[in-house]
């Protein structure tokens, strides 16, 4: 994709108020251009501290703020109109509004627990896709949304990196496909099963059919925090990336695509910059505890953990072959920078020296350790519900572009969430509706069932033992 750069070298011009609010301020005047980023002329430090600001600035109409004629997700939306009789045909966009959105100030309103980046209560779950609607005004019906808890960033580097480099894994094992049927292709110790027609794939366990490996939203269905970010800042605060908007072909190169007076609302530079800030947010772990008793039980619990198979989705441990966090990543889809062609040339930071603490843990040569509890795979927990039974973890109506797989419409299918984080990011779920650890694992059905089980039928001191090593996984600010 070709984009029109802004001139180099330059720093951009402040925003200011219209004149109306000329007694008013932005909250975040000045950005940065991505020029001085590939320059070399700010430093780490400089970007991040920028990433930060933007994550926890309210926005205000100076700013951009506020998206009038578009949708969250970045089309164009009814105009406003009002009929014979004066009444509202359709109310157009709502400054804000918790359902279709914009629903909040700023990023860090929902992602503040244990700290900004963080995750949040259920207070601050997205009704996901209602933003793509004119106004949900009335209904937060799960026949037009699903509802999700907010997941916190810690870590969000690694996780990026690792998503990057099972998919360069995936996609070289399918070039050397030269003949259709079912395979199965290997990444750091994951299994995926495929099934190949045409030289096209067209059944997929646990992945998107064109096997790059997604590691953000529940459903495993974003590739980079920058993805996410733009997504983020046009749904839910109607502050629009030029790199989807003003510099996008497909939106018709527009400078002010909502059309609220403000250009250039955050430029490639500030997009890095709010990438690299949560990139490089300290690493979740284990938090040791003080005495000799309480360290046997988390060891004994995380024993358990490995012997009843949580650890078969919930991989404890996975080695990253680099340990640089490089921004933006090359298979980002059109309208979020992918690279040089696109006008962000790589900026890369070493996530083991680099970037608040605690810092990545080194592995060998050259190598990296991630215990992120997860596979990165989205796995079915939903049993046969049957008419009376609990749904279980399987109350989703949307499909949000996950495949259909094994005959079911993929609504079912969940990323393995990251536990290195689940001692303090309660609740639990993707719906954040679970209040104790405990709940969250009898919810396990489906493929989760055999361990699930496994652990329902333990003494209780071994269940105590596993739930208090979860506990000890924790978001560590010192
Ligand atoms: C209204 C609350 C809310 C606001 C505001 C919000 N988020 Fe989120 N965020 C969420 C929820 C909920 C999820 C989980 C979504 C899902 O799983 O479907 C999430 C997920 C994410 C993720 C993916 C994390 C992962 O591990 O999958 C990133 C990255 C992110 N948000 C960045 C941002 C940025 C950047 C902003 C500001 C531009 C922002 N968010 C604003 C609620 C919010
Ligand atoms: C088949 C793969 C699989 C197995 C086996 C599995 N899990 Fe999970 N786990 C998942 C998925 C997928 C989710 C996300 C569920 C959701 O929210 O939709 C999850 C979610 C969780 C959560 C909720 C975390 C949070 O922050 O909300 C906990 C806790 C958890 N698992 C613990 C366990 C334990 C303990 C075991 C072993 C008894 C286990 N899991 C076995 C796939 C698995």
């Amino acid at each position: 994709m070709a984009m029109l750069l802004p001139a180099h070298g330059m720093a951009a011009a402040p925003k200011e108020c219209p004149p109306a609010l000329a007694a008013d301020q932005p909250t975040v005047a000045q950005s940065i251009e991505q020029a001085d980023v590939n320059n070399g002329s700010l430093s780490f430090k400089q970007i991040s501290d920028h990433g930060e600001l933007l994550f926890v600035a309210k926005f205000n109409t100076c700013d951009g703020q506020g998206r009038p004629e578009t949708t969250g997700g970045g089309d164009f939306r009814m105009v406003p109109t009002i009929s014979e009789e004066g009444e509202f045909v359709n109310a157009g966009q709502l400054t804000k509004l918790r359902t279709s959105a914009p629903d909040s100030d700023a990023c860090a309103g929902c992602h503040n627990d244990p700290a900004a980046g963080g995750a949040g209560d259920f207070v601050a779950n997205v009704f996901v896709l209602a933003q793509t609607l004119d106004p949900v005004t009335m209904s937060v019906s799960p026949s037009r949304s699903n509802s999700r808890n907010t997941l916190g960033m810690h870590g969000a580097g690694p996780i990026e990196m690792l998503a990057r480099e099972m998919t360069g894994d995936l996609q070289a094992q399918f070039a050397a496909i030269t003949s259709d049927g079912t395979y199965t292709l290997s990444t750091k110790g994951v299994d995926f099963e495929i099934e190949v027609a045409g030289g096209v794939v067209v059944e997929a366990e646990g992945i998107d059919h064109d096997l790059i490996v997604k590691p953000f939203h529940q459903a495993g269905k974003v590739i980079s925090l920058r993805e996410f970010s733009a997504n983020a800042m046009n749904h839910h605060h109607g502050m629009q990336a030029e790199e989807r908007f003003d510099l996008n072909p497909a939106k018709g190169f527009n400078p002010d695509f909502d059309n609220d007076g403000v250009e250039r609302e955050l430029t490639l530079g500030d997009l890095t910059a709010i990438s690299i800030w949560q990139a490089q947010l300290g690493t979740p772990g284990l938090v040791r505890p003080n005495t000799k008793p309480e360290r046997q039980q988390v060891r004994h619990g995380m024993r358990v953990f490995n012997d009843i198979g949580c650890g078969s989705c919930h991989t404890p441990e996975m080695a990253l072959e680099s340990r640089y966090f490089v921004e933006p990543n090359p298979y980002n889809p059109p309208g979020t920078c992918a690279g040089a062609a696109d006008g962000c040339p790589e900026y890369a930071f070493d996530m083991t020296q680099e970037g608040d603490g605690p810092r990545l843990k080194k592995g060998p040569d050259g190598t990296a350790i991630v215990r992120a509890y997860t596979d990165l795979k989205r796995h079915n927990l939903c049993d046969d519900p049957g008419p009376d039974a609990i749904r279980w973890f399987c109350n989703e109506q949307l499909a949000q572009g996950r495949p259909h797989q094994d005959g079911k419409p993929g609504t079912e299918y969940f990323l393995t969430r990251k536990l290195w984080d689940v001692g303090n990011t309660a609740p639990y779920g993707h719906r954040g509706d679970l209040t104790t650890i405990t709940e969250a694992i009898l919810m396990h059905g489906g493929e989760g069932r055999v361990s699930r089980d496994a652990f329902a039928s333990m003494p209780v001191d071994d269940q105590a033992a596993l739930v208090t090593f979860l506990k000890s996984l924790q978001v560590r600010t010192d």
